[in-house]
């Protein structure tokens, strides 16, 4: 599926998407857990202004990040050890868009949405079906949590 942005697989605020289980009370909780105010969100609202001439240089970082890492590339690859080039660039374009949904879009109940179904995305429940890839099926929670240093620690220069 293409969406109006034209991204292949972007499905953000399309009836494709599933309501998220977490609650927007939850999701309340959620955010005071890890601090995030509306201060945090009026600094997104401008990180968004200062990324969005540099999305394709941030993305050139976290992809050779992760090229690097044969542990991390492994997740791209078919069953053979052979990386699947087209779904590497299908990903990357939604990664990109990603970067600016999460700078300027409203955290409302289309955004907690999409937030699961990414989250569905690395799972064997949903990995591989956007690009119709034979991937590994899945990619272990540890990873999704400790990938979160690099992407904020790597952002700060840009
Ligand atoms: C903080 C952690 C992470 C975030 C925020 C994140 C974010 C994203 C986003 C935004 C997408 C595209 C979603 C879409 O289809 O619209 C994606 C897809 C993907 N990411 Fe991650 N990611 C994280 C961790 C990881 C890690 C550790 C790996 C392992 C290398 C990984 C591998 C992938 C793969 C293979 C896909 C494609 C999934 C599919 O088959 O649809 N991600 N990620």
């Amino acid at each position: 599926m293409t969406t109006s942005t034209g991204i292949a697989g972007y499905t953000y605020g399309s009836d494709a998407v599933a309501k998220s289980p977490i609650s927007m009370e939850d999701f309340e909780l959620l955010k005071q857990t890890v601090m995030f105010t509306e201060e945090d969100e009026r600094y997104l609202r401008l990180a968004g202004e200062v990324l969005q001439d540099q999305v394709e240089a941030i993305l050139d970082l976290w992809y050779s990040f992760v090229g690097s890492h044969g542990h991390l590339v492994h997740y791209f690859e078919n069953p053979s050890g052979k990386l699947i080039e087209e779904y590497l660039a299908a990903v990357r374009r939604r990664f990109t868009q990603w970067i600016m949904d999460t700078c300027t879009r409203s955290y409302d109940q289309d955004w907690l949405n999409y937030q699961q179904e990414i989250g569905l995305r690395h799972h064997h429940l949903k990995k591989n079906q956007t690009d119709q890839v034979q991937s590994v099926p899945h990619i272990g929670l540890r990873y999704l949590i400790a990938f979160i240093y690099p992407i904020t620690a790597t952002i700060k220069p840009f």
